[in-house]
């Protein structure tokens, strides 16, 4: 039996979609392995969002060559969203890969892997407008059969100035309803606790006028018990109505992905990020009132083409202001294609960008330890997701508010939910003392 391996760079997005080419080539009567060295066919699911992403994956890309000498029957492919990017670099130039598949054409797998077996270097990069992968049940590799990502669009139509993936992903397109309510069913009949509805803008989902929170709203009936989250939300149209679902649905975790990219309205303006600094608060501010003990994670990018150091004290400033629990902060990368490339120049030093990068990094760490400190004493519902990493007898867990949550263990097992009273805290991680098994209802009825 022909074996594959699939290997994922980048977001969640690509995790789900490796969870789908799981599915066609299992399908196809092939069975995944646990490494490469073992499979025969290897296939790295790429990331093309930053330099380094994608030099991660030329590294791999180098040394996984060397496995294939002397075994020409063994296939080595590229998939997501350096393919399109790179496929002339590594079919024709360098000879490193004899399969190269785009995002919207994973369905095209098994033919291509036959035009190889046949010889032929097989290359699909096309992009669709429809395709949403809608029939096709993943088979899950991550989230240790507690916690799933459920894709519910594909592509993005918004353009940010910096950004790469309208161009790697394509067309913004919306997953029927009905499929995405099939396989949260399904995982819930699996026994999975906590679902993660994913997308480049959730908010821009639309069904036929069918609109995200009640989409959000229809997946929390269908198992009380199971959570559910989403990610990636645009602060351009967060609508009020997805703010009550998230307040009023016990399941629907209390936590929200909202990246600023800035706090200056200049630079905002550059990156074609339709808000302003005030409306940005404003948002934060609603959500606040309207989700008490919500938690709030970002995304910043420093250093973009022509950030002032003016510019830049905006950014710090919001980050103080605002207190995130969580942050993804990252240096500008310069990406071909973009309006950023072809309009401005990459202008800022690195080691500006950098410097500029670790006042950001010591804001926000500052703001997250006080958050977290001032979470002991508090009690916490966890789900339980894994034996901790460093020590066997502690298991780790998530709360509501997506903080990691570490505690010894007791007679709970990965994807029970547990009631805890933490104990201390890093800018990180939350450690706590288990006080008993509960459940989002038992939860709920005492803390709700
Ligand atoms: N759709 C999501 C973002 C997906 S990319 C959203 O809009 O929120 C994840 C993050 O990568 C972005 O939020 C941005 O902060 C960062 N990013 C994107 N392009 C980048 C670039 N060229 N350089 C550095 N960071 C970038
Ligand atoms: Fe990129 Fe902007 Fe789309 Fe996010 S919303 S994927 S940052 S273009
Ligand atoms: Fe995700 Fe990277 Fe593509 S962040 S959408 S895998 S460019």
């Amino acid at each position: 039996m022909r074996s594959f391996y699939i290997e994922t760079y980048g977001c969640q997005m690509n995790v789900s979609d490796s969870e789908i080419v799981n599915a066609i080539l299992v399908g196809e009567g092939l069975t995944p392995v646990r490494d490469a060295e073992s499979a025969d066919v290897i296939l790295l699911n790429t990331c093309a969002i930053r330099d380094n992403a994608e030099r991660k994956v030329w590294e791999r890309l180098k040394s996984l060559r060397s496995l294939r000498r002397g075994q020409s029957d063994r296939v080595l492919g590229v998939l997501g969203c350096m393919a399109e990017r790179i496929r002339e670099q590594v079919m024709e130039k360098e000879k490193l890969v004899d399969l190269v598949v785009g995002p919207d054409a994973y369905r095209d797998i098994p033919a291509l892997l036959r035009e190889v077996d046949d010889g032929r270097k097989a290359v699909n990069v096309i992009l669709s407008l429809e395709e949403t992968y809608a029939d096709i049940t993943p088979v899950r590799t991550s989230g240790n059969g507690v916690s799933a990502f459920v894709s519910v669009m594909r592509g993005c139509d918004n353009m940010c100035s910096f950004c790469v993936v309208p161009f790697t992903r394509g067309r913004e397109r919306s997953r029927p309803i009905a499929s995405v309510l099939d396989e949260v069913k399904q995982l819930a009949e699996a026994g999975y606790k906590e679902v993660t509805l994913l997308g480049q803008n959730v908010n821009s989902y639309n069904d036929n006028g069918l609109r995200f929170a009640e989409l959000m709203y229809r997946v929390s009936q269908v198992d009380p018990e199971m959570r559910v989250r989403f990610s990636t939300s645009h602060p351009k149209d967060f609508p009020d109505e997805l703010l009550h679902v998230i307040a009023e649905r016990p399941n629907v975790c209390n936590s929200i992905h909202i990246p600023a990219q800035s706090g200056s309205d200049s630079v905002l303006q550059r990156m074609r990020r339709p808000y302003t600094r005030a409306e940005y608060l404003a948002l934060i501010g609603r959500m606040r009132e309207l989700i008490p003990g919500l938690s709030l994670s970002t995304d910043i990018i420093t250093g973009f083409c022509g950030e002032t150091e003016a510019e830049h004290a905006e950014t710090v400033s919001l980050m103080a202001e605002v207190r995130f629990d969580l942050a993804y902060l990252f240096a500008y990368s310069e990406r071909e294609r973009t309006l950023a490339h072809r309009k401005y120049a990459d202008d800022v030093p690195s080691d500006v960008k950098q410097r500029r990068l670790q006042e950001i990094i010591d804001t926000h760490r500052k703001g997250s330890e006080r958050l977290n400190l001032a979470e002991i004493g508090t009690t916490h519902l966890v789900l339980v997701e894994n034996v901790s990493r460093r020590r066997e007898d502690q298991l780790s867990g998530r709360t509501d508010t997506n903080k990691v949550v570490i505690f010894d263990r007791t007679d709970v097992g990965i994807g029970d939910y547990v009631e805890v009273a933490v104990t201390g805290a890093t800018s990180a991680t939350l450690f706590a003392d288990p006080i008993r098994k509960s459940s989002i209802a038992e939860f709920n009825a005492v803390y709700g």
